[in-house]
């Protein structure tokens, strides 16, 4: 079924905010670090699906830059499952030829996360296949302010002028400046909010919200989520005949 769809009527980039991990570990009695542990090995599934459904690019949002003001175990967590999976998981993405990058502001990250994240980028920089974005202390109003902030500092420095600032000159000091906008975004677990994720990029974005909880979230349904979009009518503020 999955591979009917015609790639030009798929998204070519999907962003994923995984939400409802807490939620799917206290229904079971159990931590909410064992819910963010499981949401974790649902990311391989989800990566592993996108050739046949002609996604070429996924984004998921992994922390952000609100996310600090959890508990000091929960957020210990998080980071050292970051940590393990970046260990466990490299083999893995290079022998599906995913290249993985990651946005948000490093700055904040341990210095060993950081390490490990930048290794990752280069050791699959080669790689052709899906393009894995993981968003890690990622706010879209912070990359925004801080894409701004090194715009000004290029037109303090001479190297630009304020008359060729524009939409697409922003866009170049974002933390996706290699990436296309989302064609669909989805978030997982009955919220309807985009909660400060790629609010620029998604400007033009189609949405769905589904009740799913993240750590239950699979193929099957990315597949259905991708065929829905495919029937759907996208105009970019046109009227078309
Ligand atoms: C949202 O669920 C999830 C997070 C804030 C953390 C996301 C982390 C993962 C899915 C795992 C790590 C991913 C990688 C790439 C290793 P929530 O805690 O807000 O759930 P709740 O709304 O039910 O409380």
């Amino acid at each position: 079924m999955v591979k009917q769809i015609r790639q030009t009527d798929g998204p070519r980039h999907i962003a994923i905010i995984m939400d409802g991990n807490g939620r799917w570990a206290t229904q079971r009695g159990r931590p909410r670090l064992f819910g963010h542990h499981a949401g974790a090995k649902r990311v391989r599934e989800i990566v592993e699906a996108c050739p046949d459904l002609g996604v070429k690019y996924v984004t998921i949002f992994a922390f952000s830059t609100e996310n600090w003001k959890r508990t000091q175990t929960e957020v210990t967590g998080i980071m050292n499952l970051f940590r393990r999976y970046i260990t466990q998981e490299a083999q893995a993405l290079l022998k599906e030829n995913v290249r993985v990058r990651f946005i948000g502001d490093r700055l904040r990250l341990d210095k060993k996360l950081i390490k490990l994240m930048a290794e990752l980028e280069d050791m699959t920089s080669p790689c052709t296949g899906v393009n894995l974005t993981i968003a890690i202390n990622y706010g879209g109003r912070d990359e925004v302010a801080r894409a701004t902030k090194r715009l000004a500092q290029e037109v303090r420095d001479g190297h630009l002028d304020p008359e060729d600032v524009n939409e697409e000159t922003l866009t170049r000091f974002l933390d996706t400046h290699v990436l296309p906008d989302p064609d669909l975004v989805i978030r997982t677990s009955g919220e309807a909010r985009i909660s400060n994720f790629l609010l620029w990029q998604s400007a033009y974005a189609e949405y769905e919200f589904v009740d799913t909880l993240w750590p239950d979230f699979s193929a099957q349904e990315l597949a259905k989520l991708v065929t829905s979009y495919g029937k759907r009518e996208r105009r970019f503020g046109r009227v078309l005949a």
